[in-house]
């Protein structure tokens, strides 16, 4: 593997702890509270969202690596000769290691990851798997405008690869936003491999969101435990409790931290009041059918050329292009 320059892009880093704790007292002025999701993923928060994926009620991880085990190869046909892979987020690569297996003459692997430490592991563990893959390794927030490295040679299409159903995380006017950022950066030729969690009974998705185990409550906790060293918060950990609930108008699960006392948290020089059953919103995970999720590439200038879902339609993974540019 050639790693280019491990001395990654750092213009694109966290904020530091002064415009931590600037985002966290507007969050908690917005009514109702809330706090940005991407605060879970501290190093404990990574550890923990590994552990949910292992929960039997979290079916989402399974589901999708299962397409992958199963359609990886016509994927990897369909995306076609020298591909350039820019992947969002670098996460745990076992569904890119999946896909890379497949690949016809891949040009390089891009993995663009906001915290360095995952980003390190991702490029050390595929130096193994793929020793002739060049890696170039991107630090940086996928969210904002990227320069993307030079590849060693010409790709015949940029391919962003978006895993694990983290569009849905975004409202879905922020969705449309990034797909149209995404579309801009793959190019004329260039494609989205992502993948999108589907609608389906309420039941499945909530128990999804509340594991017996209490793993993800523990997850969503551990969002304060985070700012309580970070900023020196004071969050009484024992008077706020996880809840997710579905929403079925919006689609979407909405996961709270819940007061369970009328109490005051100290916020930097600030002193933030929550009423007892008060409830913050820390997440959004949306949840689109294949017509959803059509309609909001199609607000994006994207359209859906390839889907592959399993028999139980739990998951889908979609290959999106230009919109005009899918032979009809
Ligand atoms: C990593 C964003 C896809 O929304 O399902 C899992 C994060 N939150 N359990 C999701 C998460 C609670 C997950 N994503």
């Amino acid at each position: 593997m050639s790693v280019q320059a491990f001395e990654l892009r750092d213009d694109d880093r966290r904020p530091p702890v002064d415009d931590l704790v600037g985002i966290v007292q507007r969050g908690l002025r917005s009514k109702p509270k809330r706090l940005p999701s991407w605060l879970f993923y501290d190093e404990r928060g990574s550890q923990l969202f590994e552990a949910i994926c292992e929960q039997p009620e979290y079916y989402l991880t399974r589901c999708e690596i299962a397409l992958m085990d199963a359609h990886a190869g016509e994927m990897a046909d369909v995306l076609g000769d020298d591909v350039r892979l820019v992947e969002y987020g670098s996460g745990n690569a076992v569904k890119t290691r999946m896909l890379l297996e497949h690949l016809h003459r891949p040009v390089s692997y891009v993995p663009v990851e906001i915290s360095p430490e995952p980003l390190r592991t991702c490029v050390q563990e595929l130096a193994e798997g793929f020793p002739a893959l060049p890696v170039q390794a991107h630090l940086g927030d996928f969210t904002r405008p990227l320069r993307l490295p030079i590849p060693p040679r010409a790709a015949r299409r940029t391919v962003l690869y978006f895993p694990g159903s983290t569009i849905g995380n975004f409202e879905a006017r922020e969705a449309a936003e990034l797909l149209r950022k995404m579309r801009a950066e793959m190019g004329d030729g260039g494609g989205i491999l992502i993948g999108a969690d589907l609608k389906k009974d309420v039941a499945t998705i909530e128990a999804a969101y509340n594991d017996r185990a209490g793993v993800t409550a523990e997850f969503t906790l551990n969002m304060l435990v985070r700012l309580n060293r970070e900023i020196g918060s004071d969050f009484d950990l024992a008077a706020f409790r996880h809840r997710a609930h579905y929403n079925a108008m919006a689609g979407r699960i909405e996961t709270f931290l819940v007061s369970t006392r009328d109490q005051k948290v100290r916020v930097g020089k600030q002193q933030v009041s929550f009423g007892l059953d008060e409830a913050m919103q820390v997440e959004y995970s949306c949840k689109y059918s294949p017509e959803d999720f059509a309609a909001l590439a199609a607000k994006a200038g994207l359209e859906i050329a390839h889907a592959w879902t399993d028999a139980q339609q739990m998951f889908a993974v979609y290959f999106l292009v230009r919109a005009g540019t899918t032979k009809a």
